[in-house]
Formats: structure tokens, C-alpha cells, sequence
């Protein structure tokens, strides 16, 4: 008969061994799921698609779609051009701290508009577009954020943060692509933004 002590040992070895065989398994799964491409993150080379934001009456919320081919800044990006984008637009972001006033997925200051799914955001399409006098969004957004203070007064006002055109891109197609990760309806709506008379 097995002492109580090797008893209560080969219970615990078991029990580990069972649990880091447990543990193994949901971080293989995240691991493949947070991967760009994964089933989480879309591939950078989406940036040369269409995206929307439909509601969807099943689940009751928004989620994204992804459509046909839809050019930026009228030509079409190689994966491996689209990655080089997103590194760039990744060290303005970190550079200009865009997250003192605004939010990624919920992390940052909540000054500003989420950035999350602002590619997507109506307001661009009925309010500043037609301001800022581009024909595409992607023109639009990089006119606005090399020279958000030439605008009109809006509620709060983004400084002049000096983008050059090159970052304004890589910051406008960053936008885009980070626009279709399925953020299960958050933030949970847009609010248009309401310029002061
Ligand atoms: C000091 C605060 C501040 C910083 C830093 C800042 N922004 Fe902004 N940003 C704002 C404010 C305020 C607005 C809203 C402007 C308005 O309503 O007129 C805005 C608006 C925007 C919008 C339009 C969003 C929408 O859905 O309408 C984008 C895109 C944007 N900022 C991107 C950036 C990026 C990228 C960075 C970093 C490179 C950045 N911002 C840094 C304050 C800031």
C-alpha cells in the first residue's frame, strides 16, 4: 500500500501535469487567434478592401464586413507594403502618445473619439469629408490629421501633432486596417460629432 505521503505527491505531480495540459490548450488556441491573419486579426493586405459596419439583426449589434476590392490612395498594397505601413503607423502612434486623448480597443484616455472603429465612423462621411474637400476617406483622413487645426471649432479640438504626408498615410491605412477586428459591438455606437455654432 502506497505511504500517505507518496500518495498526496503523485496526486499533486498529476494534478500539475493535468492543469499544464489544460492551460496548453486555450493558449495555442489565442496565440492562433491574436496572429495577424489569425481568426481575430485580419491580414494587413485588407487595407486593399472594401469595409463596412452593418448591423447585424441576429446578434442585435454592429459588426464589420469586409467587401470587394477597394483601392487606398489609389493603388493597390503588397502584404508585405501594407506590414511596412502598419510598423510605420505604429511608431507615430506610440511617438505623438495618440493615446492621451484617444482609445484603442478600449485602452487609452477617453478625451477624444475611440480610434477603434473611426475608419468606419459615419461622421467622417457626413461631416468632414465634404470639409476637408477630399474625394476618398483615406484622403480625407490624412488631410485632417497633418493639419487638424485648420478646421472649424468643433467641441474639442486635435492639436497639430506635425504628420508628414507619408505618416498621415500609414496612420490613415493603420485606421483601416484595424477596422474590421470584430470588437463584439464596442464602442457601442458612434455619436456624430456636433461642431459649435
Ligand atoms: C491632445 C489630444 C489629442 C491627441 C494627442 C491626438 N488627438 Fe486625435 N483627436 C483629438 C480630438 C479632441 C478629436 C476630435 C476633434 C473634433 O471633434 O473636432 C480628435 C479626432 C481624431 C480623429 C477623428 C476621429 C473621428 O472618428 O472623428 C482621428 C482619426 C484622430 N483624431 C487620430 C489621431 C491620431 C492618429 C493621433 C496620434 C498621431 C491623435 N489623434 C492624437 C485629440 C487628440
Amino acid at each position: 500500500m502506497m505511504s500517505d505521503a507518496k500518495f498526496w505527491r503523485a496526486g499533486a505531480i498529476a494534478t500539475t501535469l493535468v492543469m499544464l495540459a489544460l492551460l496548453a490548450v486555450p493558449t495555442v488556441d489565442t496565440l492562433g487567434a491574436i496572429r495577424i491573419g489569425g481568426r481575430n486579426v485580419p491580414p494587413y493586405g485588407i487595407i486593399n478592401q472594401k469595409i463596412a459596419y452593418v448591423h447585424d439583426a441576429q446578434l442585435d449589434r454592429y459588426r464589420p464586413e469586409v467587401g470587394g476590392e477597394e483601392l487606398l490612395f489609389g493603388r493597390r498594397f503588397t502584404e508585405d507594403e501594407a506590414r511596412k505601413l502598419a510598423e510605420t503607423a505604429k511608431l507615430v502612434i506610440q511617438s505623438r502618445a495618440c493615446m492621451l486623448c484617444h482609445t484603442f480597443f478600449g485602452n487609452g484616455s477617453y478625451y477624444a473619439p475611440a480610434l477603434t472603429k473611426s475608419w468606419l465612423d459615419q461622421a467622417w462621411s457626413d461631416i468632414w469629408m465634404p470639409m476637408t474637400e477630399a474625394a476618398t476617406r483615406e484622403e480625407a483622413m490624412a488631410k485632417f490629421l497633418m493639419t487638424p487645426d485648420s478646421f472649424p471649432a468643433w467641441t474639442r479640438r486635435m492639436p497639430n501633432l506635425h504628420l508628414s504626408r507619408a505618416e498621415a498615410e500609414a496612420v490613415g491605412a493603420y485606421l483601416k486596417w484595424i477596422s474590421p477586428i470584430d470588437t463584439n459591438g464596442f464602442p457601442s455606437h458612434f455619436v456624430a460629432i456636433k461642431v459649435i455654432e
